[in-house]
């Protein structure tokens, strides 16, 4: 494989078989809601970064011309090509990573973060590159979950953090990504803050945030330095 190529790949070939049954179960149980909820406004061009199996693609409204939806590992890029077959707008699958999206400066209206930040490498450079895809005044909609604003719960979601995080592709308990969107030079227009119960119980993951910020100043510039920003300290 060209080594270009190799770089916009990122392989969790376990995690890639699983998560359309994780989906599907969170959706029984009010995913579907949520997506819903963080497309409602979305317009003109966007581009969704880690956009899976492509689970948003139903819920774009009509509104939106076009989606640039880039997907770094392949099973589930494969996946995303099948859900864009059928999307009510038009979307474009594209392989690449967040922290090098494959897109122009100042080329999109809006991008779409869903349950990916937890995800990331390298969550500050990502935010810098949104930024620098998204248009003057775009907006940024996210939908993620994030670290408990209770101590007792975000320690239980620390101890958790490592077994979880080999399971799950990489994912993060721990991260307030709200904060690191507005560290990146984002201001929040509205977030919803929630806990995602599933059959009415609490779950690792169940502090949520959906909401829309605005690219107003620069972006940070982009470092491919170790820690993730967003993360607590361990
Ligand atoms: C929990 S899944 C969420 C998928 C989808 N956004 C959704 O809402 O269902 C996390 C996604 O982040 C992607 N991902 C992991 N590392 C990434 C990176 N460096 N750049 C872009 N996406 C990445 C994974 O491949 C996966 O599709």
């Amino acid at each position: 494989m060209a080594a270009a190529a190799k770089k916009s790949q990122v392989r969790h070939p376990l995690f890639a078989r699983i998560y359309p049954k994780i989906n599907a179960f969170a959706e029984a149980h009010g995913a579907l809601e949520h997506r819903q909820e963080l497309l409602a406004g979305a317009t003109g061009q966007i581009m969704e970064v880690g956009a899976g199996t492509g689970a948003n693609f139903p819920h774009y409204p009509e509104q939106v011309d076009q989606v640039i939806a880039v997907e770094p590992e392949p099973r589930l890029r494969q996946l995303a090509e099948q859900a864009a077959a059928k999307a009510p707008v038009p979307v474009e699958i594209r392989a690449g990573r967040a922290e090098d999206l494959p897109l122009p400066d100042a080329s999109v209206d809006g991008a779409v973060l869903s349950l990916v930040l937890c995800s990331l490498p390298d969550v500050r450079r990502a935010l810098s590159e949104v930024a620098r895809v998204l248009r003057p005044g775009g907006a940024l909609y996210f939908y993620e979950h994030v670290r408990s604003g209770s101590p007792r719960f975000a320690r239980k979601q620390r101890l958790l953090n490592p077994v979880w995080s080999l399971l799950a592709g990489g994912c993060q308990l721990t991260r307030d990504s709200q904060q690191a969107i507005v560290d990146a030079g984002f201001a929040i227009e509205r977030v919803r803050h929630f806990d995602f119960l599933v059959n009415g119980r609490t779950t690792p993951s169940s502090p949520c945030i959906i909401g829309v910020a605005r690219k107003t100043g620069p972006a940070l510039p982009g470092t491919s330095s170790g820690a993730a920003h967003g993360d607590q300290a361990l």
